[in-house]
């Protein structure tokens, strides 16, 4: 018989909310949410309020100690250090926030094969990441993704504000930044998750191409794959709906964290 999995969630926040929601209703046999944390203790009790089990609010470190995976909804800061301290202890994480770890990944990923543990990342608001794998089993001569975006959308990016790009004036289709993956993460640290996935399904994040473009036209985050590679040309275009809870936040990342989850504690995995 499989054991019930304890899962301990950082971030309480729109995905993390949804998360527990769904866990929550999941057989209490496969599954329970044993602890929650969150920076924001107010967060944490709302929603403890909208639960039917009882985790403990607990700060990160004693969560991990507490449970058999782990899952960050909280932020890029959080989630390396969070992975690190995960895999060290020799639990699982999932984590929504990819691009805490695009830079330390390789070695992330040989410390918790060394400890026997997973690490787990989303497709999130992108899809396409099963032919990417494939894809990269052989040659890819060029990754790029494209992420259009409404101009609020990009508000606070660092590299709005260093570049003092008023985005109440864009008008029109206007590309914001190209350049690499490691870049855009800089730039773009609330916004470009997509392209951390994508670079470490692809060919890493130096070599992997991102266009960011705003339009007032826009009404929610579309996200386009291009691959070129020895097994032939992907491209894939994601058009989502904002999450209601979070306008940053497209609802299919939401619904992938949760896909993800079941996927996890399931029997069947679908798709590559
Ligand atoms: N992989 C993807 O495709 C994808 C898509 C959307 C969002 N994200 C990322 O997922 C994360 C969560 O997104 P969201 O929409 O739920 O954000 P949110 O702002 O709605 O929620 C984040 C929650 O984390 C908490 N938090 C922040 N810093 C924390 C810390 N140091 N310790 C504990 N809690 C902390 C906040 O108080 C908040 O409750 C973000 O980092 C976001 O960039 C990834």
């Amino acid at each position: 018989m499989k054991k019930r999995i304890k899962i301990g969630l950082v971030g309480c926040g729109t995905i993390g909310s949804e998360i527990a929601l769904a866990i929550d209703k999941m057989p209490a046999e496969s599954a329970v949410l044993a602890a929650i944390s969150d920076k924001d203790i107010k967060k944490a009790e709302a929603l403890l309020g909208r639960l039917r089990a009882r985790p403990e609010i607990l700060g990160a470190d004693e969560l991990i100690k507490k449970a058999d995976l782990i899952v960050e909804a909280a932020s890029m800061e959080v989630s390396g250090p969070l992975v690190k301290k995960a895999v060290e202890a020799k639990k699982d994480i999932m984590i929504m926030s990819v691009g805490g770890i695009v830079k330390d990944y390789p070695a992330l990923f040989a410390l918790a094969e060394q400890n026997g543990c997973r690490i787990y990342l989303p497709s999130g608001a992108i899809c396409g990441l099963d032919g990417v794998k494939a894809s990269a089993l052989g040659k890819i001569k060029k990754a790029e993704l494209t992420t259009r975006k409404p101009p609020a959308a990009l508000s606070g990016a660092p590299f709005i504000e260093r570049n003092k790009i008023d985005l109440k004036a864009i008008r029109s289709e206007t590309v914001i930044f190209q350049g690499s993956a490691l870049e855009a993460i800089k730039g773009f640290p609330a916004n470009i998750n997509v392209a951390c996935a994508l670079s470490i399904a692809g060919i890493g994040p130096e070599k992997t191409l991102v266009r960011i473009i705003a339009s007032p036209e826009y009404k929610g985050n579309t996200h386009e794959i291009v691959i070129e590679a020895e097994s032939g040309r992907l491209a894939t275009r994601a058009e989502n709906v904002p999450s209601p809870g979070n306008p940053k936040t497209s609802y299919l990342a939401v619904l992938s964290a949760i896909a993800t989850l079941k996927q996890i504690l399931g029997t069947v995995k679908v798709g590559t």
